[in-house]
């Protein structure tokens, strides 16, 4: 989710852009730089680690212009370097991109320009994408054609913003997926990857749709769809104020990621699940690592635990090898036993998380091979894991973990994938996976519904988070959403576990949220809610729809199926965050910082 900027008019460009990539820091990033037009060609400054960096170097140089454009970079191909970070010219140092996404045909386009003798001085998708640019507009003399040519070579999700040394006076951008917005002033224009870069300067927004190409200059902006046919730009005035826009018009940043789930998935999938089904990770653990591996030991806190046992059933059930999901803080004292033919999986949002760190550093030593699952580019247990997946959601800004969860489960869904794929085992988990992005859109809209049900359970005391199989790893990650930001005692635990002692707390007022994704279960499921009707608690059910469900729960929230009863326990999570989050706004909460908590705990 890196940030762009743009900027072409009277003013002082390079300061105009940097300050806009400023304003869109909250959403991450390792590197940033600058291309801008100057005599006899196109400047670029840039540098890896903070804006400070760039900065520093910006004052040294002292360039002037009055076009430019700039980037800050949330790294995913190639490390967090002076090289890899954008802009990046084409082979001729004519054309300039910065880009936001993924190129998922980046190796195919790398081998067919290497053969045509280009090199490359990157590891980033980008600079290839550059280089079909430089190649179109060697054909054409045109921006705006070489990039409409361009695009339609590349796959995936990105927004592309060019400049050429021939062309003084334009900037072009594309946009396939990654967001772009433009804006308008009185002789002069601005570009952006999110509004509030462009609301000190101009409240008139353009926003590009998917396959837009718009080309800028000081005189005006012209947009064509992804056709070439030249559409009339809808202008809106936004009236947000500015930290308002940098959670996207929502109210807190949870709930903007709660529905930026969506789109996490979709990019997490991205390059990676085939249409074929078939699985490419890049730069995983060597195949026979994957064949050989007889058990897996997972080690996380807290919403990363709860992924882990989530991704456990899947290696479970299709690789038929035990799988062991241990709390890291527990894991690092309790002298566990490991084996050579064990395989570590860690898993952490943030990669800094100091037991966790230390329960992988503990793995290593036993000789054990290791695999990250990790959100932060380059963060600590990323770098010290013999191969890392990242899960490409993005920053994750709330304390409360929501797109991360779901990046994290299905990064371990990819990589469950592809060890079955090495090991031969055939699998229908990837229909179900290729369906998830859609299905959680559709789970979404049932906001409304739980906002009425929050309303109704507003002054519950304690709630019961209940389910069979994969649904009981569901209810501890709802659980701890409830906790964490509505504080909210909770009591969570398999269905079947309650008669056995906490269904001694059920009483008149208790709530208990009950899942049931899977049709196998949902019988001992509804004699589990029986019982605590019995003892007048209120039931919610989420979970796939069916009458006997909605007769005998209290409220009920359907969720699509996506045909595996793992994915669509995850799913089931999207409610319970919205339960959790819509409650706690009730309840006057903090939300985004919640009491006592950090967002990533690197400290014992
Ligand atoms: C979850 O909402 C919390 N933020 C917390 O449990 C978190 O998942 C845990 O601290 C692990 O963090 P990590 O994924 O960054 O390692």
């Amino acid at each position: 989710m890196c940030g762009i900027a743009g900027y072409i008019g009277p003013r002082e460009a390079i300061a105009i852009v940097f300050d806009q990539i400023t304003r869109l820091e909250y959403r991450g990033y390792d590197s940033a730089g600058v291309a801008f037009q100057r005599e006899g060609g196109i400047g670029i400054l840039k540098k890896a680690g903070k804006l400070v960096n760039l900065k520093q170097l910006l004052e040294t140089e002292k360039p002037v212009s009055h076009l430019a454009i700039a980037h800050s970079r949330w790294a995913t191909h190639g490390g967090p370097t002076d090289e890899n970070a954008h802009p990046h010219f084409d082979q001729h140092d004519r054309i300039a991109v910065i880009h936001n996404g993924i190129i998922e045909n980046y190796f195919e386009l790398a081998q067919e320009l290497s053969a045509e003798g280009h090199v490359f001085v990157s590891e980033t998708d980008t600079e290839i994408a550059a280089h079909v640019i430089g190649r179109e507009y060697e054909k054409s003399g045109c921006l705006t054609a070489a990039v409409r040519e361009a695009a339609k070579r590349l796959k995936g999700a990105y927004a592309m913003v060019v400049l050429s040394v021939d062309d003084p006076n334009r900037i072009v951008a594309v946009r396939n997926a990654s967001p772009l917005v433009l804006g308008l002033g009185e002789g002069e224009n601005f570009l952006a990857s999110d509004i509030p870069a462009l609301l000190p300067y101009t409240r008139k927004v353009i926003v590009m749709d998917e396959g837009d190409l718009a080309t800028l200059s000081r005189e005006g902006i012209t947009l064509e769809d992804g056709n070439g046919e030249e559409k009339t730009p809808e202008v809106m005035t936004i009236d947000w104020d500015i930290e308002a826009a940098e959670k996207g018009g929502f109210p807190h940043f949870m709930i903007k990621e709660i529905h930026e789930q969506p789109e996490s998935v979709r990019a997490c999938l991205a390059g990676r699940l085939q249409h074929d089904g078939s699985v490419k990770l890049l730069n995983t653990l060597p195949d026979d690592v994957w064949r050989r591996t007889e058990r897996v030991t997972m080690v996380a806190c807290g919403t990363a635990y709860h992924a882990g046992l989530m991704g456990a059933y899947l290696i479970e059930s299709m690789l038929r090898i035990p799988v062991e999901v241990e709390y890291a803080s527990e894991f690092r004292y309790n002298n566990p036993i490991l084996r050579e033919t064990d395989l570590a999986i860690v898993i952490s949002q943030s990669g800094e998380t100091a037991d966790t760190l230390a329960a992988l550093k503990l793995a290593k030593s036993r000789g054990v091979a290791t695999l990250g699952i990790v959100n932060v580019v380059g963060s600590s247990i990323a770098r010290e894991c013999d191969a890392v997946h990242y899960l490409q959601a993005g920053p994750e800004i709330s304390v409360a973990s929501t797109k991360a969860y779901s990046g994290q489960v299905v990064t371990l869904a990819l990589a469950a994938l592809y060890a079955a794929q090495v090991r031969g085992v055939s699998t229908d988990l990837a229909a179900s996976l290729a369906l998830l992005p859609t299905r959680m859109a559709e789970t979404l809209c049932v906001e409304e519904q739980c906002l009425s049900i929050a309303k109704l359970i507003r002054d519950t005391q304690l709630m019961f988070y209940l389910g069979r199989g994969a649904d009981a790893a569901a209810a501890l990650e709802g659980a701890l959403k409830m906790k964490e930001i509505a504080y909210v005692a909770t009591q969570e635990s398999p269905a079947g576990e309650m008669k056995h002692g906490p269904l001694a707390l059920v009483e008149p007022g208790v709530v208990a949220v009950f899942g049931s994704t899977d049709p196998v279960t949902r019988d001992k499921v509804v004699s589990n809610i029986k019982e605590v009707k019995a003892r007048r608690g209120t039931v919610i059910g989420i979970g796939l729809d069916h009458p006997m469900m909605r007769n005998v729960c209290d409220e009920f929230i359907p969720i699509p199926d996506t045909g595996s009863h793992v994915v669509n326990a995850a799913l089931s999570v999207l409610p319970m965050q919205l339960l959790a989050y819509h409650l706690a706004h009730l309840r006057g909460c903090e939300i985004d910082q919640p009491r006592n908590l950090a967002k990533s705990v690197t400290v014992e």
